[in-house]
């Protein structure tokens, strides 16, 4: 069997704006039903490695290649659809939409490609159900906890069935066991989707469930498990 590479980055350096250098010479490639975990200390570039390969951040150097073509070969245009098509994103904050309901948040990147009505409730209302959040979509997130918040976030990254997942710190706010039924919903993604995932986490049970484990060190991504 062949394994398509979904995510190929090459070469990868980036500096902070006032000068500092958080990572040169970074390599990783990624296939499509593998998921892999990030793990490194606070402030060493993670959440910036991930904005970089979702094309919200460039990189000083080097390149990132998804389903085999390079980001900066692609226009703003480009970039936009291919977040909203082929990209889900777990922000470290979350950026659920207060003044939205549960379910227009979670069901806002079908709203993006502009699915049909039916598929949007259909999908959506099974996506809150599979989060825990099931029979709330009519609640305004701006009241939910911090948990119930990062459960958004991950319903939204997940909902449209992205090709590639990327999620900061996804379990950060979450009790063992309601981390356990999320970590399961990436795996099953990946697992059974055929997505790539790239989640960073300093959970031992989510690195549990990546094939890879890879540290991120200024000199790049350094193995440090793999199943
Ligand atoms: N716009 C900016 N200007 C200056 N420094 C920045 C900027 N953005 C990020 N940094 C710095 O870059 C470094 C890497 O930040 P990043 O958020 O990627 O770290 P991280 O590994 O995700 O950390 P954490 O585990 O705490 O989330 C930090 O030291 C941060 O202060
Ligand atoms: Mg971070």
């Amino acid at each position: 069997m062949t394994v398509a590479t979904l995510l190929r980055v090459s070469s990868l350096a980036k500096s902070v704006p006032g000068g500092r250098q958080l990572f040169a010479g970074l390599e990783l490639e990624v296939a499509a039903g593998e998921l892999v975990a990030i793990v490194g200390e606070s402030g060493v570039g993670k959440s910036t490695l991930l904005n970089i390969l979702a094309g919200l951040d460039r990189p000083d150097a080097g390149e990132v290649a998804i389903e085999g073509i390079g980001l900066a070969s692609r226009d703003d245009a480009a970039l936009t659809r291919l977040r909203r098509e082929r990209i889900g994103f777990v922000f470290q904050a979350f950026h659920v939409l207060p003044y939205l309901t549960l379910r227009q948040n979670v069901g806002l990147p079908l709203a993006l490609v502009s699915a049909p009505r039916h598929l949007i409730d259909e999908r959506t209302d099974a996506m809150l159900d599979r989060v825990g959040l099931g029979g709330r979509g009519g609640d305004y997130a701006r009241d939910l906890s911090g948990g119930e918040l990062q459960r958004i976030a991950i319903g939204r990254a997940l909902v449209h069935e992205p090709a590639l997942i990327l999620a900061d710190e996804p379990t950060g706010n979450l009790d063992p066991e309601t981390a356990g039924r999320i970590l399961a919903l990436f795996a099953q993604a990946v697992r059974e989707g055929g997505a790539a995932a790239i989640i960073v986490t300093h959970s031992d049970a989510a690195a549990a469930i990546a094939d890879r484990t890879l540290t991120l060190t200024p000199h790049g991504l350094i193995l440090r498990h793999a199943r």
